[in-house]
């Protein structure tokens, strides 16, 4: 189904996975809402979906301030009466060890992972049900479904939303609310920049893992495939790291032993 005059709203569109998919997405002709911190970004994110001005709407925001986040849902509710599609893509990795990770690292990367889309997933869900229905999706990722060297605090995060949202879905199925959980394998986004150390600092360095990754408008056109699909799960992805996703279910004794292999 195309998102034709929907209203979607993309966090995390400022870059990476999220600015591509308000790319792809605009080809359908929706109203978007684009939010992230960087507002000249996020600004050039708008010019390049090629979509009229009045049709899309910048709303900068931390993610984690919650004064901020219900401040814009009223204004998004303002400016377009109702959302169809709320796409919970904001992120942020990690890179250090569980011993080297500090406790409020540790507590920074689930307020951002996951107390942030949950809250801001709650704000929007009363609109969504009071209109009669709506699509809520979130990049989870296959660090959602496998634990790995290097990112303990991202794949705990991960591994909740993947539960809770799973969870919202089994809940408000009878509502007509549609979740849909994506979940990547590397993609080729400049993540690991912004990525945590140990002590909460930047990682402010490339991954060649990602470099490696899925190119990421081709990512993009694939999750947008899934959403207009409706789909409840979306892996995307191209390396080897695609193939975890049945090995853990089918043989994860197997895939653990893999995994205790890598380097990190
Ligand atoms: N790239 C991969 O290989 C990969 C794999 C699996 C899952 N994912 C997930 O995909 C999502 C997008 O990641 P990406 O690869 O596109 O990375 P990215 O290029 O670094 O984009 C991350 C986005 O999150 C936003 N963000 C981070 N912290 C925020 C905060 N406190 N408040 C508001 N916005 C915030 C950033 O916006 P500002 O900087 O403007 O605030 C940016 O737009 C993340 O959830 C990530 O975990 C990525």
């Amino acid at each position: 189904m195309s998102f034709k005059g929907s209203v979607i709203w993309i966090t995390g569109a400022s870059s990476g996975i999220g600015a591509a998919l308000a790319r792809a997405l605009a080809a359908d002709g929706p109203k978007l809402v684009l939010s992230g911190r960087q507002v000249d970004a996020l600004r050039r994110v708008a010019q390049q979906t090629g979509l009229p001005g009045e049709d899309v709407m910048i709303l900068p925001f931390d993610i984690t301030d919650a004064d901020a986040r219900a401040a814009t849902v009223d204004q998004m509710q303002t400016r377009f009466g109702r959302i169809d599609l709320l796409v919970n893509n904001a992120g942020i990795s990690q890179r250090a060890r569980v011993l080297d990770t500090e406790m409020d690292t540790l507590r920074t990367l689930m307020e951002v992972d996951f107390f942030a889309q949950v809250a801001l997933t709650r704000a929007v869900l009363p609109l969504m049900l009071a209109q009669g229905g709506g699509h809520v999706a979130v990049t989870a990722s296959v660090s959602g479904k496998l634990g790995s060297q290097g990112r303990a605090g991202y794949c705990a995060a991960k591994h909740a939303l993947m539960g809770w949202f799973d969870a919202l879905r089994a809940e408000h199925a009878r509502d007509r609310i549609r979740v849909t959980t994506i979940v990547p394998g590397y993609i080729d986004t400049p993540i690991a920049y912004a990525a945590l150390t140990g002590d909460g600092s930047a990682h402010a360095k490339p991954s060649k893992g990602n470099a490696r990754g899925m190119d990421v408008d081709a990512c993009a056109q694939r999750i947008a495939q899934g959403l207009r699909r409706r789909r409840r799960e979306i892996a995307v992805g191209k390396g080897l790291e695609m193939h975890a996703l049945w090995l853990k279910r089918w043989f994860p004794g197997l895939l653990f032993r893999l995994v205790e292999r890598l380097p990190g």
